[in-house]
């Protein structure tokens, strides 16, 4: 059934509420995860039912995303995140979505850290049915490990009818919760985990997200992630510069806003509006039997995901009505697994690639602002990518009617933004604005005339390592695509050989050590990659048989997240100044879960 674009409008995450003040240097939330019915298709379709965050101490604030943390630079914030994946009768819920239990994942009957396991042909049959590991990862904080959210450090609900044999008192968190409490004090209650964010970064545009070893992609996709936008600080700029958010954190959602940050994510919807994620690779149609027996080829796992439907701050294609003046949009590319192109264009059904409309004009990316903002007529994004934009609609006529278009692929990203541009009767629209008339004057300094606060670049690097992008094909079922994708290392004649998450650490700088990082892509597809803890800067990119490129306009701030293009070699820079056990990984969910990502460590 047609889906109606353009009914709903967006809808603005409102401000997730602290737990009350007590004075101290610190603002302090209990932010739970639970299931709940949303509005995401338009009136005529059943709700969705979905897994949000919210804060637990009032329940009207549970949503997807998830309401947005406004953090301060240099005040700490600390949250007890807890796992409230229980019914009425405060019995476990089972996943919404079909998890693969051959994969190396935060099984909870499996040993103490799953590191013993390694992924293989389980078949276990059936689809899992227990209880609902989750840990969340603040994508873009300078944490401490035991606050970073790694994927191990999961935890189960609290629930009643935990069969024997499942984690559930003794938490896999359990680990990093004693770390917790040497650093921090205070005690770890089973079903939660209290993570601290210092905070002492640069302004940015961050998000959290659920992180749990082999099913982040699954349980991301049910609802759980939402924005944490760090502000102030001498990486920002002073109040009224850029198109503002609303008034005042409490306004209840009413805006006007004119700072909006924008999650666009993919989704496909089963007829009675739940959402749906496939439970095994179309390949397996061809056999019966609900696995192919003695292969290699996990059952359920998809290469990539790919939705039918575009769902923006979690509604598909809504429209947002805007004043002729500036707006600043955060865009955050939270797909699993598509690679976004974005564009503003007067004609949604227009021949690709469409003409731009209106400019972007580039302010930031993942770690704060650009050294100047950059004019373009296109947003790329990939997953987990953050693009902080200006849009300037002074001038335009009210009554105008403009498109957020996507001129990305419908399918996996070889590097060529326009080799199969996205449908453009569904996934190639994204939302539209509506030009309404002026309701005040727009104080906010042009962007051609902005001066975006310094920016001070990385010192010489002491070491140089070589890592490798891989896959794996099946050695059992010919032409089946690829069974894992890998990281790994390079040796010094150029042969990359591929290590398990669960294989020794091989990254591990010195605490304090600026290391360059060169990331071979052996695979034919694009990846991006993000290194948790540090931010870094893109010092170029080159063929494996060509010159040195430097990186784009858009890309020459701090980012946590770059994409890799197949067969090159892109280098990065990073400044590792904190001790811990992090991890680095593709953010393609699905390759994430399944091998393309490892452990890092800094210091010993
Ligand atoms: Cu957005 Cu390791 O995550
Ligand atoms: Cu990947």
């Amino acid at each position: 059934r047609e889906v109606a674009k353009y009914t709903m409008p967006l809808a603005v995450p409102p401000v997730m509420p602290p737990l009350a003040g007590q004075g101290e240097p610190v603002d302090r939330y209990a932010i739970g995860v639970r299931r709940l019915r949303q509005r995401i298709l338009p009136r005529g379709h059943p709700p969705t039912t979905v897994w949000g965050y919210g804060a637990v101490q009032d329940p009207r604030t549970f949503a997807s995303p998830g309401f947005t943390v406004e953090a301060i630079a240099g005040r700490p914030v600390r949250v007890k995140w807890s796992n409230e994946l229980v019914d009425d009768d405060g019995g476990y819920l089972p996943h919404l979505l079909p998890v693969d239990p051959t994969l190396h994942w935060a099984d909870p009957e499996g040993g103490p850290t799953g590191r013993d396991r390694h992924p293989g042909p389980r078949q276990t049959p059936g689809h899992y049915g227990g209880p609902v590991p989750l840990v969340t990862h603040l994508h873009g904080g300078h944490s401490a490990d035991h606050s970073d959210g790694f994927p191990e450090a999961w935890y189960l609900p609290r629930a009643g009818n935990t069969p024997a044999g499942y984690a559930t008192e003794g938490s896999w968190y359990a680990e990093f919760a004693a770390r917790y409490a040497a650093a921090h004090g205070g005690s770890w209650s089973p079903g939660s985990a209290v993570f601290h964010y210092r905070n002492d970064q640069r302004a940015a545009t961050m998000w959290y997200h659920d992180h749990a070893l082999g099913i982040t992609r699954l349980n991301t996709y049910a609802g759980l992630a939402g924005f944490y936008l760090l502000r102030g600080g001498p990486a920002d700029l002073p109040p009224g510069v850029l198109p503002g958010p609303a008034p005042s954190a409490g306004d209840g959602g009413r805006g006007p806003y004119h700072e909006i940050p924008i999650v666009i994510q993919d989704r496909s919807f089963a007829a009675d509006g739940a959402l749906f994620y496939p439970g095994g690779r179309a390949f397996f149609d061809h056999f019966h039997g609900p696995y192919v027996p003695r292969s290699d080829i996990p059952p359920i796992w998809n290469p990539e995901f790919f939705g039918t439907a575009m769902m923006v701050n979690g509604r598909t294609w809504p429209f947002l009505e805007v004043e002729p003046r500036r707006f600043r949009f955060r865009f955050l590319n939270g797909c699993n697994g598509r690679v976004l192109d974005l564009k503003i264009v007067t004609d949604p059904l227009a021949r690709r690639p469409a003409p731009a409309a209106l400019p972007f004009w580039h302010i930031g990316s993942e770690g704060g602002f650009l050294p100047a903002p950059v004019e373009l007529g296109r947003v790329l994004i990939a997953p987990a990518e953050r693009a902080d934009v200006i849009v300037d609609f002074t001038g335009v006529r009210p009554g105008t009617e403009l498109y957020l278009i996507n001129e990305g692929p419908d399918g996996a990203f070889n590097g060529d933004p326009h080799a199969a541009p996205a449908d453009p009767s569904t996934t190639g629209q994204v939302m539209k604005f509506v030009v309404r008339d002026a309701r005040g004057p727009d104080p906010s300094v042009p962007p051609d005339r902005l001066t975006l606060p310094p920016l001070t670049r990385l010192g010489p690097a002491g070491r140089t390592r070589r890592l490798a992008l891989l896959e794996r094909d099946s050695t059992v079922v010919r032409g089946a695509g690829p069974t894992a994708v890998l990281l790994g290392t390079v040796d010094g004649r150029g042969k990359p050989s591929s290590r398990m998450w669960s294989d020794p650490i091989t990254e591990n700088p010195v605490v304090g050590a600026t290391e360059v990082w060169e990331i071979h892509n052996f695979t034919p597809d694009a990846h991006p990659i993000h290194v948790h803890e540090i931010m870094f800067h893109v010092l170029d990119r080159r063929r494996f048989d060509g010159g040195p490129r430097p990186p784009e306009p858009w890309e020459r701030g701090y980012k946590d997240t770059v994409i890799a293009y197949p067969h090159q070699i892109t280098r990065i820079v990073a400044h590792f100044d904190r001790a811990g056990l992090f991890v680095w990984h593709c953010h393609l969910l699905e390759h994430e879960d399944n091998e393309m990502m490892r452990p890092y460590r800094v210091g010993t």
